[in-house]
């Protein structure tokens, strides 16, 4: 199995103290997550900064839009050089399609997509209010992400507690990016179902998104370390 990614979720607000936590980790961790709240706040300028230090972006705005917008998206992140780039499989085939084509015309710097099946925030009274009342929440992820690697995702964006149910149903080679995960010991914070990085990976998990046992830690450095470690030693 290739190298297992730690990703560090850039959770903050300005492009000056995204740049600040890049610097301090320096090679301690070379990939990050952009979401909506930095992206909406700084745009592409702060995807250009963290790429300038050399580092991999998975730029997470969950795209869910006709196929042609969505496809225009996807190209202006391949623009940027992103590495990962998400989108909403409910958006449909045609949209996941018109994603994956967009992506592949990059060629061997394509950025793979993503595919975000149900939101950890949505129960079964949620789904039932959006017209799902024949699944569960996991069964909809299951259908979900069948669906979307079918069409063209490259890989899923799933919980570190889901990853080991999920990654038997999917091809090899499919990615599982997952956040939640907490190292044995860590402040949960407002996380409900969290796994350590071991227990992530070894359901399968190709990349974990991490944010506040790095951000939040005495020593983010040291924190990082010790993930890659755990990571690493499987
Ligand atoms: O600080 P923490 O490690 O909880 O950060 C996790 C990151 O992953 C955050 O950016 C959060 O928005 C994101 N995420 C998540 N759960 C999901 C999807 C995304 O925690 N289901």
């Amino acid at each position: 199995m290739d190298k297992r990614e730690l990703i560090v979720a850039l959770d903050v607000q300005t492009r000056a103290e995204a740049e600040a936590r890049v610097k301090l980790l320096g090679d301690a961790v070379d990939f990050y997550k952009i979401g909506l709240e930095l992206y909406t706040a700084e745009g592409p300028d702060v995807v250009k900064a963290v790429k300038a230090f050399g580092k991999k972006v998975f730029l997470d705005l969950k795209f869910h839009d006709i196929p042609n917008t969505v496809a225009k998206a996807v190209k202006s992140g391949g623009k940027l050089g992103v590495d990962l780039m998400t989108i909403h499989a409910v958006g449909g085939k045609a949209m996941i399609q018109a994603a994956h084509a967009a992506a592949a015309e990059y060629g061997a710097a394509a950025p793979k997509i993503l595919a975000v099946t149900v939101l950890t925030s949505l129960d079964q009274s949620d789904l039932a209010d959006i017209g799902v009342k024949d699944r569960t929440p996991a069964g909809q992820v299951e259908a979900m992400a069948k669906f979307a690697v079918a069409n063209g995702a490259n890989g899923l964006v799933c919980s570190a507690f889901d990853v080991g149910g999920l990654s038997p149903l999917l091809p090899a080679g499919t990615l599982f990016v997952t956040p939640g995960v907490r190292p044995a010991g860590a402040a949960v914070g407002d996380q409900k179902r969290v796994a350590t990085p071991a227990v992530a990976v070894k359901g399968g998990a190709t990349h974990l998104v991490v944010g506040r046992p790095i951000l939040a830690a005495a020593d983010p450095v040291a924190a990082a370390r010790a993930i890659r470690a755990e990571m690493d030693s499987l």
